[in-house]
């Protein structure tokens, strides 16, 4: 079985839509309410997806991971930091915005080669630097990004589809450890 990354299109919009969704509802169904995740379902729809793949912002780019039989299992958007105040969270060039696996996809590696792809693609677009969000509660992420040496940098309380979360900021000063990061895949 193999499973490649690559650039994702607004072609992808449906299969992103559906892979957020499915992961989505199995990490977040003990830590967020109902509501909250039927809001998000809503914002983060197909639609809503092929508008954000259309768009050309040569700086940020959505990879997704794909098998021949299995269709998309997973996917990653990045970028330059968004938020500009904050003295610790500055000293950050990229940000990786979304990373999400299918459950059936989860802890075979996949999620180390999408952050290696990020960071060489962030690289690529002069970003040196990253950082992450997290929320406090998904100890599962903050523990696979503290896995691949990233920093916590700070804790806040932020609004996030009608319910206040905390959320964790992790941090990598130098992108080249986790750019040159190559798992071993485990089917
Ligand atoms: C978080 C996520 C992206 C990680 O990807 P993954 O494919 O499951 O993780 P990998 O198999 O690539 O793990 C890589 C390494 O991190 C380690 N790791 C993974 N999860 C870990 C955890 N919770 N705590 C400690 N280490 C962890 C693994 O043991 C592995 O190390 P090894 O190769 O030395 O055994 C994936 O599990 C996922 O999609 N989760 C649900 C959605 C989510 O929470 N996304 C992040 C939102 S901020």
């Amino acid at each position: 079985m193999e499973i490649f990354i690559r650039p994702a299109g607004p072609v992808d919009a449906e299969d992103i839509a559906r892979v957020q969704r499915i992961s989505w509802a199995a990490t977040y169904a003990r830590q967020l309410s109902p509501e909250s995740l039927a809001r998000v379902e809503t914002a983060w729809d197909a639609r809503h997806w092929r508008r954000s793949l259309e768009r050309t912002d040569d700086r940020v780019i959505s990879l997704v991971l794909e098998g021949a039989d299995e269709g998309v299992v997973g996917f990653g958007v990045a970028g330059p930091r968004r938020g500009g105040r904050d003295p610790i969270l500055r000293a950050y060039d990229g940000e990786i915005y979304l990373l999400y696996l299918l459950p059936t996809f989860q802890r075979r590696g996949h999620g180390v080669r999408l952050m290696a792809a990020m960071a060489r693609v962030l690289r690529a677009r002069s970003m040196e630097s990253a950082l992450v969000w997290a929320l406090s509660s998904n100890r599962s992420a903050v523990g696979f990004y503290q896995h691949l040496s990233g920093s916590i940098l700070m804790q806040v309380r932020k609004p996030f589809f009608g319910e206040s979360v905390n959320e964790i900021a992790l941090g990598w000063r130098d992108l080249r450890i986790l750019a040159s990061m190559t798992p071993t895949v485990r089917e």
